[in-house]
């Protein structure tokens, strides 16, 4: 058991305590993080004449050969340490002796692990966002192919009106977008150095908290020493930005897994992407769109557990705030493989579209623009309505769509019907004359298109210019 805090006690502690208390099983993950944070440290004190030049180079030195050490496997983070923290310092004092000793002046493990985790997020939401980019490219590739694939459009998972397939997809697309801005805007937030903080009031070295800040690419340093050391917003923040995510991708998920079944066939998901039964030989299942859509339970659960687990604790630090670490690398780990696998899933899938277009053409899609071209010639749109309601009433009678009534039939329901109202209730005009902006139109659909190719080329991913971390 190795601590760094062995001198007030009398005592050896209690083994199972010592376990309970311990983090190494998952802090082990900052290790980058870790000694980023310790190099900035030294650099900024050897600046400010707390410690001398020979006593940098010697702890530099030392964190560099930890960090090569850990990163080709040589030397392994064992639980023999309480923390990421005491075995970098542990590690860092066998290699280099007396100066090693000097690394924590000036500072406590509470703004050591604030930083840890603020490099950490840091770096996940730049993760995050370049995966959600590669999404979106995804999806505008299949928005560019499916311009003028017809399908119904569902409200209460009823066909509503006739869309396209790119206009469908468009969605998703927007979902995404916002999504990133979200990540982007926590960026702006939470890219400020806690270092210097200390346990939470500061300390009487003359620390330069923007030095540190500097070398470690933030924008500037925390203000409030207590809220430094006690702030989890950001972890929260992010978690909600996955949340988000992870609703977004089930709910698509859920569709998929519906156009997939053998009563839609809209989809046929990739040999790849999908699994067998043990036992019913003919079945191809949407495994990964379930799992997906399971495992949205699961980041949702991470995120009230961090809002629960911080909503009792009086200012500053307090243990409680150690059980961020597994929620959130758990939720980091699930929405980014989720991410990852459903940008592939959709990638491979392959469209019906005869099957979509069929689709769209029955179930009455068209009995809004059969009201509408009515009202385009002079009957209010609520006795059009009603007209129309009856008509509809007349083809499901007679087990046909409203374009396959004879003309002198239409006309006995009502007189102001001609022969152009064939051409207004078609599919291809449903759609296509839907040009308001955001409509399926072909004309609308290109301008949007054109518009998310160039937010794509725009939009940099969060951190692209490359923050030191290591
Ligand atoms: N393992 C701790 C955490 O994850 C590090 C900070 C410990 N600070 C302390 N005063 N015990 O929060």
């Amino acid at each position: 058991m190795a601590q760094l805090w062995g001198g007030r006690f009398t005592k050896e502690t209690d083994k199972l305590v010592y376990r309970f208390n311990a983090s190494i099983d998952f802090d082990r993950r900052l290790y980058r993080e870790d000694i980023a944070g310790s190099r900035a440290h030294v650099q900024m004190l050897a600046k400010q004449g707390i410690l001398t030049e020979e006593e940098r180079d010697a702890i530099l030195q030392g964190l560099a050969g930890i960090l090569e050490d850990v990163e080709s496997g040589k030397l392994a983070v064992t639980e023999e340490y309480e923390d990421i923290h005491s075995f970098v310092e542990a590690n860092l004092i066998e290699r280099v002796g007396e100066p090693g000793k000097k690394l924590h002046t000036g500072r406590s493990r509470n703004d050591q692990v604030a930083v840890d985790m603020r490099l950490y997020i840091r770096r996940e939401l730049g993760e995050t966002d370049r995966l959600l980019k590669g999404l979106l490219k995804t999806l505008l590739a299949m928005m560019e192919e499916h311009i003028d694939t017809y399908m119904p459009g569902f409200t209460h998972l009823q066909k509503a009106q006739p869309v396209t397939l790119a206009l469908h997809l468009g969605a998703y697309f927007e979902m995404f977008k916002r999504d990133r801005q979200r990540l982007a805007d926590i960026y702006e937030r939470m890219n400020y150095c806690p270092l210097g903080a200390g346990a939470l009031a500061g300390t009487t070295y003359p620390l330069d908290r923007e030095y540190t800040a500097q070398l470690l690419g933030f924008a500037g340093a925390t203000a409030n020493s207590m809220d430094s050391v006690s702030d989890r917003d950001y972890v929260i923040e992010y978690l909600s930005a996955l949340a988000l995510v992870m609703m977004h991708l089930s709910r698509f998920s859920e569709e998929v897994i519906i156009w997939n079944t053998n009563e839609y066939q809209f989809v046929e998901l990739d040999d790849a992407y999908s699994t067998g039964s043990s036992i019913m030989p003919q079945k191809k299942n949407p495994d990964i769109a379930e799992l997906v859509r399971g495992k949205t339970g699961r980041v949702y659960g991470a995120l009230m557990s961090m809002l629960t687990t911080m909503k009792g604790l009086p200012l500053a630090y307090n243990k409680d705030m150690q059980e961020d670490k597994e929620v959130v690398f758990d939720a980091i780990d699930t929405a980014k493989g989720c991410i990852s696998l459903f940008t592939g899933m959709a990638a491979t899938m392959k469209f019906r579209k005869d099957v979509m277009e069929r689709s769209a053409r029955n179930g009455f899609t068209n009995a809004t623009d059969a009201a509408d071209y009515l009202v385009n010639h002079g009957v209010p749109f609520r006795d059009a309505h009603s007209i129309v309601g009856r008509l509809v009433l007349y083809c499901i009678d007679r087990g046909i769509s409203i374009e396959e009534v004879p003309l002198e039939e239409l006309k006995a329901i009502c007189p102001v019907f001609e022969e152009d109202v064939y051409e207004a209730v078609s599919l291809k005009t449903c759609v296509e004359k839907r040009l308001t902006a955001g409509g399926p139109g072909r004309a609308m659909m290109e301008q949007e298109i054109a518009a998310s190719r160039e937010y794509l080329a725009k939009a940099p991913v969060i951190g692209e210019k490359g923050e030191e971390t290591r």
